[in-house]
């Protein structure tokens, strides 16, 4: 089950609420995983990689506001990993994954590793940082 955990709370009500739709979003990666009675996962998976996108845009540049608001001086690092978090994403080959359900579940499997580790180690080493007084 993903989800928050009391360690991910940064304190700033704004940001915390979009740490936890991003954590939804990774259970329903992992729900998407799971479910054995869908013979094609290719549509769920674009429409999931798709609000991925946009809502990990909408979430980084809230935050990337936040840390210009407050004038925090690594906010061009912090910004260069959310670039790159989403260079990943949208080099999810989603080409190659049709009709073959092995495959599907391959890729499903590889975004939920890569979203999962990422998201925590994100929030816990790289977003705290913003918010440490
Ligand atoms: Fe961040
Ligand atoms: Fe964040």
């Amino acid at each position: 089950m993903y989800e928050m955990k009391p360690e991910y709370y940064t304190g700033i009500a704004s940001i915390d609420q979009e740490h936890t739709r991003l954590f939804e979003l990774a259970q329903e990666t992992q729900d998407l995983l799971d479910n054995d009675l869908l013979q094609d996962k290719a549509d769920s998976l674009l429409h999931l990689i798709s609000e991925l996108i946009d809502y990990t845009r909408t979430h980084f540049s809230h935050e990337e506001e936040y840390q210009k608001s407050i004038g925090y001086a690594n906010l061009k690092q912090h910004a260069a990993q959310h670039r790159a978090f989403e260079a990943r994403l949208m080099a999810f080959d989603l080409d190659s994954i049709e009709n073959d359900y092995q495959e599907q579940n391959k890729t499903v499997e590889s975004l939920l590793n890569f979203l999962v580790t990422w998201l925590v180690n994100h929030i816990l080493e790289v977003d705290m940082k913003y918010v440490e007084k």
